[in-house]
């Protein structure tokens, strides 16, 4: 499939998942694939609200990035032969992203494909992880280097299963939405995001309306371009030098950045980055900073990991030939995709985020 299909998001969440799995699954074979907190903080009640999924084979993971390999999988794979899942079998990923990213790349090869459905269960996910269509596994700590394009069937989200999601988990899903509040201006979401008080926070970022608003901004682009040739790459704001943050934590030190943590820093340097080379002016540059640093915690880099950041950028799969792509914004709203940097520029941005944080 090549389209985006149903997001459903609370309402009758349950219901509305099983009138859907009953109009069209009603004879397949269901598996739920979940992680030992997802198994015991979502399953019981899904299981309990919805009876069809009652003869559900559960496959269980263990959570964490380190377990988005193609070694778990393979043991996936192997259990689905085992329980002769077949064309008709269709693959429910309940968790956040690391389950809706394996989960559907596994469902995408297992028999040159069966159909799957994400029930995303962390800000992250519900927000952006389960929505656009990529779908993949890591490498050697090099993230999602191994995956391809595929929508699930529907997606259905349920803010309810927010309440035992970790603060830390919370807030790195804030990051996606601040992105989302930079890159498109059609929704106003940077006032709401800036009328957000601390205080509340972890209840005002999970409204409902902040979540709906978001999912519209990413869908709408994604529709566009589904396969990231242009307009797509808007997305990536933030997550050059996000993700270099977020492969060098997991690869060089025992700190690990949560990917929305990685991509928080990543939007301080690239819109500093953008103040130089794109326009963004510096009362802007100063509200994003001002906003990112009263959410996160800061992170202290060295001077002599500059490199290593900058290798792993150069290594990144959205580079062509040896340039640092980037998308930019000329103001709040306005993105600007495919602006190469040169490397001292880059490396004056991380300086510019370590001067900020001190
Ligand atoms: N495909 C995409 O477009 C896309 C976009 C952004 C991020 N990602 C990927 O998503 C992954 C990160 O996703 P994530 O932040 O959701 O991480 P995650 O899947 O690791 O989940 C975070 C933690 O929360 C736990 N958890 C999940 N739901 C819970 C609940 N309701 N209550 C309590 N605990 C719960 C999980 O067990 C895990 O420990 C990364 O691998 C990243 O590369 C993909
Ligand atoms: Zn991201």
């Amino acid at each position: 499939m090549n389209k985006i299909d149903k997001i459903f998001i609370d309402g009758n969440f349950y219901r509305n998942l099983e009138n859907f799995l009953n109009e069209k699954f009603q004879n397949s074979k269901f598996f739920i694939l979940v992680d030992e907190n997802t198994i015991k903080k979502c399953l019981p009640e899904l299981i309990f609200n919805i009876p069809l999924l009652n003869n559900a084979e559960i496959i269980e993971i263990e959570s964490g990035e380190e377990n988005k390999t193609l070694e778990t999988c393979v043991q996936i794979w192997e259990f689905l032969s085992e329980m002769k899942a077949d064309r008709n079998s269709i693959l429910i990923n309940l968790g956040g992203g690391v389950i809706s990213d394996m989960g559907g790349f596994i469902a995408c090869c297992f028999k040159r494909g069966i159909k799957f459905i994400n029930i995303p269960t962390t800000l992250l996910a519900q927000v952006d992880a389960s929505i656009g269509g990529k779908l993949g596994v890591d490498i050697n700590n090099f993230k999602n280097i191994v995956g391809l394009f595929s929508f699930p069937e529907a997606v259905f989200i349920n803010t309810e299963y927010l309440k035992t999601l970790p603060e830390k988990q919370l807030l790195s899903g804030f990051a996606e939405i601040i992105k989302y509040s930079l890159i498109d201006d059609d929704e106003n979401l940077w006032q709401i995001v800036n009328s957000i008080s601390l205080k509340n926070i972890i209840i005002d970022i999970t409204r409902t309306e902040i979540i709906k608003k978001s999912i519209k901004i990413k869908n709408k682009i994604v529709s566009q371009d589904p396969k990231e040739k242009n307009l797509r790459k808007v997305l990536n704001f933030g997550h050059t030098i996000g993700h270099a943050f977020e492969t060098f934590s997991l690869s060089h030190t025992k700190n690990h950045l949560l990917h929305g943590e990685a991509v928080a820093i990543g939007l301080i340097c690239e819109s500093y980055l953008s103040n130089i080379f794109a326009g963004l002016n510096n009362d802007n540059l100063n509200k994003i900073v001002k906003l990112i640093s009263s959410v996160y915690d800061n992170y202290k880099i060295d001077e002599k990991d500059f490199d290593i950041l900058l290798d792993i950028m150069t290594n990144d799969k959205k580079n062509i030939d040896d340039n640092i792509n980037f998308t930019l914004i000329s103001s709040i709203g306005k993105p600007i995709i495919n602006q190469n940097i040169e490397k001292k520029y880059i490396i004056d941005s991380l300086k510019y985020y370590q001067n900020i944080i001190v």
